[in-house]
């Protein structure tokens, strides 16, 4: 493919517990372009956030390296990176789930900047929630 032809996608997140909801927003992040970056918060920067991820980044990195959407994994460690990171990459166009909507529209100074919806009925935090219950419980079918 000549370099030109290429689109790059970046998104970011903590992907803990990797679930369907992430599945799809990276599905669609990545069906907008021809290459997927993923920014993954660092344990120390969801520290920052004041996140504790069951799963280390480590491990987290590991999955979604395994995702086929996506085509690269680097560390996100500060709020700020944004801008360098798209230079960095070259990326075309940012996507963010639309429980960020307006967080990041001043990126469109360098990219578009694209909020997905969510996948309804699934989080990390509410898997989190269920795993602390009885295991009665089966996670339900959710519709893309
Ligand atoms: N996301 C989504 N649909 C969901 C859950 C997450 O589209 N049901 C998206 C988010 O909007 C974000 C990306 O997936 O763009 C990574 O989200 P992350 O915060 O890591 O996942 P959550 O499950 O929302 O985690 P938490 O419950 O800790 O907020």
């Amino acid at each position: 493919m000549a370099a030109s032809a290429q689109r790059t996608v970046i998104t970011y997140g903590t992907f803990d517990l990797f679930h369907k909801g992430h599945v799809e927003l990276l599905r669609r992040a990545r069906a907008l372009g021809t290459r997927l970056m993923v920014g993954l918060s660092t344990d120390s920067f969801n520290a920052i956030k004041g996140k504790t991820s069951a799963i280390s980044y480590e491990d987290r990195k590991l999955m979604l390296e395994a995702c086929r959407y996506v085509d690269g994994v680097f560390p996100e460690s500060d709020w700020a990176q944004k801008p360098a990171d798209i230079v960095r990459f070259g990326a075309d166009v940012f996507v963010m789930g639309d429980d960020w909507a307006g967080r990041f529209d001043d990126l469109a100074r360098y990219c578009h900047v694209c909020y997905l919806s969510r996948t309804p009925g699934v989080s990390s935090t509410e898997i989190k929630h269920l795993l602390q219950q009885p295991l009665t419980f089966r996670m339900p079918a959710i519709q893309p």
